[in-house]
């Protein structure tokens, strides 16, 4: 399953003497005393989650399916990042589907909704609308317009079938809204915050409406969630990588730097980055979370890493078997001196570029890699990552005194904001 190494992480203490620390913490978590507690929700879903929930959301994506040219997505931050990275994790970034995803509701950007509008206006759509309060502006401006949209291509009625919100269970403008359109609704659990959603409607509608196996999802969840069950450090890598981001921030590391070698784990950093950023980033604390993806990126920011500042360092996830590979074709008059590769698998290439990259990075350049490897990037694999990085993140928040759960810093930008757009009551 998934692994984690600490070995090249130059780590100045012993993992294992935090275990009583790690103890107390496993047991805050499981028994939902730690502050925020309220909210841990996904601590337990495996065994909580609403069956009969689960099996409408894959009727319906199966009832949709022919008429699914185009799934649009509606919503932002722990409302979207999930499901972008569970479906590009998955699905890889030009898939041999029938179905496109198109993300919308996550940026103000005049230029990008317009040219959105026009790519899917020939297209047959199914349109899921995702926000917890419903208010937030994003995706409620977004709504109205994709709402427009919807109704003058195939007017209200079929709206009802085409148009789907995952929403708060009772309240909120959303909810009403939808209830009043007569669309169909998915619950968000009260108990369960945003950048933890992705196992829940939030992230599994959209991936059950791509096609994905939402069972199999839901397996490497519950695998994980039992895997990890122990507080015994030397059998939970997740509180492993959780001690070993403690000890490198008390060595003075402030920033962590994701890296993947798959364009189409891209998402999954970005989802990765607001699960620890909105996590752990509060009360004057926590670890900055970057992210990069090579080898693209060691001819940019690789400068950096290997000869700047060395203020940061790495989390490099890797995958032991690719999705797909191929492997080099021979040239005759080898006209690009390549033909020492002949043969050779791409992935085999791609292991060979992480290989050269760690011992570069760990013995010259002197940056700290901790290291996670996954299996393959399907279905399940996902599942058992989402509880994996979970349950790191809570440990690693817990340990610094940090509510994991609440976002209090992102309300400021939205005051100013509504205050400058003349927002009523503002
Ligand atoms: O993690 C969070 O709570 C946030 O990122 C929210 O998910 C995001 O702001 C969207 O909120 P809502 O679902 O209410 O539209």
């Amino acid at each position: 399953m998934m692994k984690f190494d600490a070995s090249h992480g130059f780590l100045k203490e012993d993992i294992a003497s935090y275990q009583s620390e790690v103890t107390k913490v496993h047991k805050m978590i499981h028994e939902k005393t730690g502050a925020g507690n309220d909210f841990l929700g996904w601590e337990n879903w495996a065994e909580t989650y609403d069956k009969e929930e689960f099996a409408r959301m894959v009727s319906l994506a199966e009832k949709l399916k022919d008429k699914t040219e185009c799934l649009v997505v509606c919503g932002i931050g722990g409302s979207y990042l999930g499901a972008r990275a569970a479906i590009e994790m998955i699905q890889g970034l030009y898939p041999n589907t029938r179905t496109e995803v198109v993300f919308v509701g996550n940026t103000f950007s005049s230029t990008y909704m317009s040219q959105v509008l026009e790519h899917i206006k020939d297209k047959s759509v199914v349109l899921n609308v995702i926000s917890k309060s419903g208010t937030t502006t994003e995706t409620a401006l977004a709504f109205r317009m994709l709402r427009e949209f919807m109704e003058q291509k195939y007017g209200k009625e079929e709206c009802k079938e085409r148009i789907i919100a995952t929403t708060d269970k009772s309240r909120g403008t959303l909810k009403a809204l939808s209830d009043k359109e007569g669309y169909q609704t998915f619950v968000i659990p009260n108990d369960i915050g945003g950048r933890y959603s992705v196992i829940t409607p939030v992230g599994l509608l959209p991936m059950a409406l791509m096609g994905i196996d939402i069972s199999a999802v839901m397996q490497g969840f519950t695998d994980a969630y039992h895997e990890l069950n122990t507080d015994d450090l030397s059998g939970n890598d997740a509180y492993r990588y959780a001690v070993s981001r403690r000890i490198l921030q008390k060595q003075g590391y402030n920033a962590e730097m994701f890296v993947t070698y798959e364009p189409q784990l891209r998402s999954l950093s970005e989802w990765w980055k607001q699960l620890l950023g909105e996590s752990e980033g509060k009360d004057g604390k926590g670890i900055l979370p970057d992210s990069a993806v090579f080898s693209t990126d060691l001819h940019s920011l690789g400068q950096f890493i290997q000869q700047g500042n060395k203020m940061l360092y790495e989390t490099v996830m890797t995958v032991d078997t690719p999705t797909l590979d191929q492997s080099v074709p021979n040239d005759p008059d080898n006209a690009d001196g390549m033909n020492y590769l002949t043969g050779k698998s791409l992935d085999w290439i791609n292991r060979q570029a992480f290989a050269g990259t760690l011992e570069a990075h760990e013995v010259s350049g002197n940056v700290p890699n901790l290291l996670i490897s996954i299996p393959d990037m399907k279905e399940h694999t996902f599942g058992y990552l989402c509880y994996w990085f979970f349950l790191a993140t809570a440990m690693t928040c817990y340990m610094l005194d940090i509510n994991p759960f609440n976002q209090p810093g992102v309300e400021v930008y939205k005051k100013n904001m509504f205050r400058l757009l003349g927002k009523p009551g503002c």
